[in-house]
């Protein structure tokens, strides 16, 4: 069995990171988290493909001493070309590509929301990759996503947010009730201590597969303009059962989504990625739904749901061992289907 060694780059938005592989078994996963955009509440593109263009030498580097690897010993170089922010993605993909060039090896280009889903197949000895087909779901700051997997690399999107992510809106919830960015980790600290049925906040009516959250954040708005005219302390004196309301709703749009795409592909096997898959109520509910309905449900371990090179990574060694390199004349795509 050869080791073939592959570097990783991903820089699709805020996060810089560098990882290196055996096959399927990733030595390092270096991030550097961008810290700037938290004072302004979100990602500042401008601000992200600067922080890329002083980070990704030193992350390479520190990935590479990681993984004790030698660059002369790397077989190929993969990299994010999409979907993401173009100043973002162009750091990472000229960077791989002139590294490929100077070292004479492969470059590969690999599609970010492809990488979410095939996170599952990297090497974990806690856990068991999911069998095809299986229904992927992508939740986090930046997507929400229905994918029905074939195979690796045959995949067949049954469904996307139509306006804002599922993570933003968690996150825009967060900073109506005035807490700090990314608000999706305390709304799921503070739902573990309130009832989740103390407020309604109505769900949208999207067919099919699809998704919207902007109607949810404008309800939240309005119910908590309602409520603070009567009472100014409303928002701290009902943090937790606002802040369990709000997840309750979060929660069953998809799981609602999940059930019909089990009943519209007969497929049962759910494997979720992204930031949002380390949101306590959706573990809790998938969990409850392998015993009452037969579900089997993957999450990959938390390093390797928000946006990491080690997914980069894993799709860099199953197109290398399909021969499938990418051509220097190749470009990022801000836009790129699965
Ligand atoms: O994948 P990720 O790290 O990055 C991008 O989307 O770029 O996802 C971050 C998102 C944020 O919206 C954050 O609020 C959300 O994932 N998130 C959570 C939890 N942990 C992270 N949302 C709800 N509950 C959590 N425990
Ligand atoms: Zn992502």
């Amino acid at each position: 069995n050869t080791k073939n060694y592959i570097l990783a780059i991903e820089s699709s938005c805020d996060d810089t990171s560098a990882a290196v592989l055996c096959n399927t078994k990733v030595l390092s996963n270096v991030v550097a988290t961008q810290e700037i955009h938290k004072q302004y509440g979100g990602v500042v593109p401008e601000l992200a493909s600067r922080a890329h263009q002083q980070n990704i030498v030193p992350v390479v580097h520190q990935a590479l001493a990681k993984a004790n690897i030698d660059k002369k010993e790397l077989s190929a170089i993969a990299f994010t070309r999409g979907p993401g922010l173009m100043g973002s993605l162009l750091v990472g993909t000229s960077f791989a590509k002139s590294l490929a060039l100077g070292l004479d090896i492969p470059l590969i280009e690999v599609n970010h929301m492809e990488a979410h889903i095939l996170a599952h197949f990297i090497d974990d000895e806690e856990r068991t990759p999911p069998t095809f087909p299986f229904i992927g779901m992508t939740i986090s700051g930046g997507h929400t996503q229905i994918v029905k997997v074939s195979d690796y690399f045959s995949m067949e999107v049954l469904g996307e947010t139509l306006d804002d992510a599922v993570g933003e809106a968690f996150d825009k919830s967060a900073k109506l009730m005035g807490l700090p960015y990314p608000g999706g980790p305390l709304i799921d600290k503070y739902a573990k201590l309130g009832n989740e049925n103390a407020f309604q906040f109505p769900k949208p009516k999207v067919d099919g597969l699809n998704f919207s959250f902007s109607g949810l954040k404008t309800s939240i708005l309005y119910f908590l303009q309602r409520e603070t005219q009567k009472n100014p302390d409303f928002v701290s004196e009902n943090m937790n059962d606002i802040c369990a309301s709000v997840q309750y709703t979060i929660l069953e749009i998809l799981m609602e989504k999940l059930q019909l795409a089990v009943e519209q592909t007969g497929i049962k096997q759910i494997a979720i990625g992204g930031g949002v898959a380390a949101n306590s109520g959706i573990r809790g509910r998938l969990a409850e739904a392998e015993t009452q309905m037969g579900w089997e449900t993957y999450v990959p371990k938390f390093e390797y749901c928000t946006d990491n090179a080690g997914m980069i990574g894993i799709v860099g060694y199953l197109k290398f061992k399909r021969s499938e390199f990418t051509d220097q004349s190749i470009a990022a795509k801000a836009r790129y289907a699965i």
